[in-house]
């Protein structure tokens, strides 16, 4: 069974919002200031706690200019319980903006939308439909997730990169003729049939169109993977050299670069450890005292997916090769530079040789 045709999906949806859609007062309007105001409210919170909220503040403020001239406390009491108040500071800013800057009228587009504080694609897309039936698609983590579902989309929706995908796909089915409707249908949708937790799939409207009920994906779906924070290393690179000779040394652990060559390493926490402090965990570790060693400037950055490894070198020039049990336990050998350019290498290793010992 394919992915429902946009006709379809559309009018399944409207007609399930028909049946199932709560009575709120901000769907009974066209008035864009009560659906900026329901909009911003509802960021806030959910519906129930939000309601009491909107109700308070559109009887006190019934238009944009009398918010927008009331003094900033009365706004600050009247959201009150709500948190987070600098959206209350930001709704009393807009609300003068577009006494000043638009006469009072809420601009007629989603584009003009655009450009009042606070409002961004999800806000004006809201106004733009609901009050203007201009044909953009909402976009919020209900529509992602019935999207996501019925047409088994993967991408990953807490990537900003995935919000093309998906804004696209929603634009192709939004209804022309009644684009409020379905934008108010989808969100209720994924609010009440298509939640995040079982679903109500057994009586879905769109079962039988649906990828995620018909491949049994429907807990897999919506992707939503946390990037995962990367991790900072600090590498400390001795580049021991004893003539035209240089240390290398076999990467051995499991870890990043595994099999590859590199320097006699000293790893730390956090960046910044002073040229002195390197010196002397290199004796330490290499169990001999070392000549004073030019410290190269240049940071090398490498950027893998879950580790950053940023490395600073030191050329240490040594007089005599270190001892064999040193070089033993530490797995430290002497090659010549021609031998270097035949051994595995990580690029940044690399990078550094060329930039100062080929
Ligand atoms: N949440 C955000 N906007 C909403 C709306 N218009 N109706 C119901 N819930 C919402
Ligand atoms: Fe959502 Fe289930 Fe309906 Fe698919 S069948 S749209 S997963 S409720």
């Amino acid at each position: 069974m394919p992915s429902p045709t946009p006709a379809f999906f559309s009018s399944a949806l409207i007609q399930w919002y028909h049946r199932h859609q709560r009575a709120l007062p901000w769907r009974e309007t066209r008035d864009p200031y009560a659906i900026w105001l329901s909009e911003i409210i509802l960021q806030q919170t959910r519906v129930k706690q939000g309601l009491p909220y909107y109700l308070r503040f559109i009887e006190r403020f019934p238009t944009v200019s009398d918010l927008a001239n009331a003094p900033q406390d009365e706004v600050l009491r009247l959201w009150q319980g709500l948190g987070y108040y600098s959206r209350a500071r930001n709704l009393h800013f807009t609300a003068k903006q577009v006494v000043e800057e638009f006469g009072g009228k809420f601009p007629g587009t989603y584009q003009e939308l655009l450009k009042l504080k606070g409002v961004g694609s999800y806000t004006a897309a809201a106004i733009a439909s609901f009050a203007y039936k201009e044909p953009v698609a909402v976009l919020d983590g209900n529509v992602y997730r019935v999207l996501s579902r019925v047409f088994g989309k993967h991408e990953n929706i807490t990537a900003p990169a995935s919000k093309r995908v998906f804004e696209e796909l929603a634009n192709t089915l939004i209804s022309v003729d009644e684009p409020d409707t379905f934008n108010q249908a989808i969100m209720e949708f994924g609010a009440i049939q298509c939640t995040p937790i079982a679903p109500d799939c057994l009586f879905c409207p769109l079962q039988q169109t649906c990828f995620a009920f018909l491949n049994g994906l429907v807990s897999a779906l919506p992707v939503k993977e946390k990037a995962k924070s990367s991790r900072q290393r600090f590498f400390h690179y001795a580049a021991l050299k004893v003539g035209d000779q240089v240390y290398m040394k076999k990467r051995t652990q499991n870890d990043i670069w595994m099999g590859l060559y590199d320097f006699f390493l000293v790893e730390s926490e956090a960046p910044g450890l002073p040229p002195q402090e390197v010196h002397a965990l290199l004796e330490q570790d290499l169990n001999t005292p070392l000549p004073s060693f030019k410290v190269i400037e240049k940071t090398y950055k490498h950027v893998l997916s879950h580790q950053k490894i940023m490395a600073q070198f030191y050329l240490v020039s040594l007089s005599v090769r270190l001892r064999d049990e040193v070089e033993e336990s530490i797995g430290l050998s002497l090659y010549s530079l021609e031998e270097i350019e035949e051994l595995p290498k990580a690029v940044l290793i690399n990078s550094f040789l060329k930039d100062h010992l080929f």
